[in-house]
């Protein structure tokens, strides 16, 4: 679209990454490059490109040259930049003039007499000047004109404002310069924007006479919108509430010396008094915005502050955690090593009973043999004693064998569990038997009780599963009955039924203990829940069965218990089918 594209850009973030198209025709473009620092003090570049060539509108300080110069590559080789229009001498309009004069030595100064004399200052020397006094305009080779329009004391003696005739546009310079905290890139209501114009012009002006002076100028422009040095720019609908803005602003001279102004029109002693009362209002309001920004700055390194110590805390917590998970860690080994020691005490002392009669057999049929053989050599030797001897004998043998392999039994399964709880990788097993086998290691601590054992297990059920897992589930849920739910000399059952559904193996874990209250029964498969902790419970047991349900056999496991009534475990455990 070609025009003005002003009333496009209500709402444009300040601190835009690309240039801003404010008008655009076949040849002719204008940009507005942005703000480089956001204090209220907000300087405005801007770009007339016509054409191949172009101008730069009041480039600015040193330190806004590197981001204005990324701007421009936007648009064009910034070393193609044909001149520089410098409305007056100020560091925040010029200061950068010496980086653009290095990157095109060739290219132009346009700029007034007065404010010509003082560059050289700022370290330009040599450049190729165009003075706006001998030649009030510039004309591109398209054809397309810039008038200079002079505008002495507003604020600097030599100050100029430039008309661009495509666009309408007026680069005001320093004239119409707001000084805004509030930011828009197009000035919304002129009557509340006036108030920060007052807090630039009423001090920086030179007086009334100056601003009648150059309004009536402007008489000859049809302005279509009016783009200033600081603050927001004045579009079409406002232009003619600025001049008038102009036209009777009092200030500079008009302020300092109001017993010596007569160029202001009506003005008697209370306007004065009032314009003065204004003007001190409009600094301390300006002050109360200092310290407005001042607030904002200190609770921001305030927020700042709290965030940094609240990532400090956040690191520490971490710590935290992870020192805590290691500890964790540490317990279940060891919980894991005083299961696997209980294992050991109950094998051995099981194993010890079978080996022993065995001996006493084997023995006792030597004494036998003894005996038969000293018969023989004394030829003693009846029938009846031979046959004697071969009963003794026989009965022996299978004593001794039978214990022999009751003790290897034993043994086997020990390896088994023993191997299954340190290397758990999946494997088929009977669950029957594997159950019956964990169950037989405890023996040995439930012979010290009245608790009686109950597996209900279909025979056969053959599954492929974790069976470390498996039994350290069961040998958890067993010790925690066995140390928790009976007192010393109670009677008791455990009833442990399973049955396998759909790819589960679901067991049900009862006892007819002493149960457990609500708040309990919550919390009982967190870490370190105990009742024994004097005893040496570490708390993990259940812990460690939760974990191994819910993680290792993708599963689920709940409990129903009431006090004096016994508990009840419920578990699903995911297996795969025998042979998969
Ligand atoms: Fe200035
Ligand atoms: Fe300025």
């Amino acid at each position: 679209m070609k025009g003005n594209h002003i009333a496009e850009y209500r709402y444009v973030d300040p601190d835009t990454k690309n240039p801003v198209l404010l008008y655009s025709d076949e040849v002719h473009e204008i940009y507005w490059l942005g703000i480089p620092e956001h204090t209220a003090f907000r300087s405005n570049i801007y770009l007339i490109k016509s054409g191949d060539e172009a101008l730069i509108v009041d480039p600015g300080h040193q330190a806004y040259f590197e981001r204005t110069r990324n701007r421009v590559e936007q648009i064009m080789d910034p070393a193609r930049v044909s001149g520089l229009i410098i409305c007056h001498q100020d560091p925040d309009v010029a200061a950068s003039i010496t980086q653009w004069l290095q990157l095109n030595p060739g290219m132009q100064i346009i700029t007034s007499p007065r404010t010509n004399v003082l560059l050289p200052y700022y370290g330009a020397s040599n450049y190729r000047w165009h003075n706006v006094v001998d030649d009030s305009s510039f004309i591109f080779e398209s054809g397309r004109r810039i008038n200079f329009i002079e505008a002495p004391f507003l604020h600097f003696a030599g100050a100029f404002t430039s008309f661009d005739e495509s666009s309408g546009f007026l680069l005001s310079g320093d004239i119409w310069a707001a000084i805004q905290l509030e930011w828009r890139l197009i000035v919304d209501d002129f009557e509340q924007h006036a108030s920060v114009l007052d807090l630039f012009h009423l001090d920086y002006m030179g007086s009334n006479i100056a601003c009648r002076g150059y309004v009536d100028k402007l008489q000859d422009y049809t302005i279509d919108a009016i783009l200033p040095q600081h603050g927001s720019i004045i579009d079409s609908a406002n232009v003619e509430n600025a001049l008038h803005y102009l036209e009777s602003l009092v200030c500079g001279t008009d302020i300092i010396y109001p017993h010596l102004t007569n160029g202001v029109p009506d003005e008697s002693e209370s306007r004065i008094m009032e314009l003065k009362q204004q003007v001190k209002l409009l600094k301390e309001t300006s002050q109360q915005s200092d310290l407005v920004r001042k607030r904002y700055q200190d609770s921001l390194a305030t927020l700042k502050q709290k965030d940094l110590e609240l990532k400090q805390k956040k690191r520490m917590i971490e710590k935290d955690l992870e020192m805590l998970k290691k500890m964790q860690q540490e317990l279940v080994e060891k919980e894991k090593m005083a299961a696997l020691g209980t294992l050991v005490a109950g094998v051995a002392h099981e194993v010890n009973t079978p080996i022993g009669v065995a001996i006493t057999s084997i023995s006792s049929c030597g004494e036998a043999l003894k005996s038969v053989k000293k018969r023989y050599e004394e030829e003693e030797l009846s029938e009846t004693d031979m046959e004697m001897f071969l009963e003794t004998a026989a009965d022996s043998m299978r004593l001794t064998r039978s214990s022999l392999e009751q003790a290897a039994k034993l043994i086997s399964s020990f390896k088994k569990i023993s191997v299954d709880q340190n290397i758990d990788d999946m494997r088929e097993i009977d669950v029957n038997e594997y159950l019956l086998d964990i169950i037989r290691t405890f023996y040995n601590q439930l012979k010290k009780t009245k608790i009686e054992v109950d597996l209900e297990c279909p025979q056969g059920l053959i599954v492929r599963t974790y069976p470390g897992s498996l039994a350290q589930i069961l040998n958890n849920l067993l010790s925690n009955v066995i140390s928790h739910a009976y007192e010393a000399d109670e009677n008791g059952t455990v009833m442990i039924k399973l049955h396998k559904e759909d790819g589960f193996l679901y067991m049900v874990f009862t006892d007819q203990g002493r149960g457990m209250d609500g708040t309990f029964k919550e919390s009982i498969f967190q870490p370190f829940t105990t009742t024994a902790r004097s005893r040496g419970g570490s708390g993990l047991g259940l812990n460690i069965v939760y974990n191994l349900v819910t993680q290792r056999f993708g599963g689920e496991i709940s409990v129903e218990s009431e006090p004096g009534k016994g508990s009840c475990f419920y578990l699903k455990l995911a297996v795969e089918e025998q042979g998969v």
